[in-house]
């Protein structure tokens, strides 16, 4: 096992300890967001974005100040959510159609959060470095995605 599974296998766990007993998806974002802008190297921006009538609003975060909605098919989050598949991309400036919030973001992952089969909402995190995320970093904060999918289908109160 290498030492970034070992450090994702760590952070899966202090991600369930964190939500585990709560509820609340939004304050389970918020946490979620503040632990992983905490532990990961080189990224300026971690959040969700929940999926509402077709767009994206943004929820809890940490970095600097987003934009608010994102239609679906727009940006790599309306991708994201139009696709159904997790979105990595090396260099933003390549993805077309890209929504710069921070100009200083060179890359960007982000996965969706599925109840049943339908998306309702999903997780970005920015770096400033190219290339940023890779397949290690993908697998590992899928695992974190599958906990709190697990955790909001626990308790029920969201869908
Ligand atoms: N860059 C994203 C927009 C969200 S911000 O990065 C926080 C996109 O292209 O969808």
């Amino acid at each position: 096992m290498s030492n970034k599974d070992i450090f994702y296998r760590e952070l899966v766990q202090l991600t369930d300890a964190i939500i585990c007993d709560e509820s609340d998806i939004i304050a389970n974002m918020a946490n979620i967001s503040a632990l992983l802008f905490e532990r990961l190297s080189d990224v300026n921006w971690v959040g969700f974005y929940r999926f509402i009538d077709n767009q994206l609003v943004l929820g809890p975060f940490q970095g600097k100040v987003a934009c608010i909605r994102i239609p679906s098919g727009k940006g790599v989050c309306g991708t994201c959510v139009s696709s159904g598949e997790v979105q990595r991309v090396n260099d933003v400036h390549q993805f077309d159609g890209h929504i710069a919030c921070d100009i200083t973001t060179n890359a960007e992952l982000v996965l969706p959060i599925s109840i049943e089969g339908k998306i309702v909402a999903i997780l970005d995190i920015d770096s400033t470095l190219y290339d940023r995320f890779t397949d290690e970093d993908e697998r590992g904060i899928k695992l974190i995605v599958e906990v709190f999918e697990q955790n909001i289908v626990r308790h029920t109160s969201y869908v």
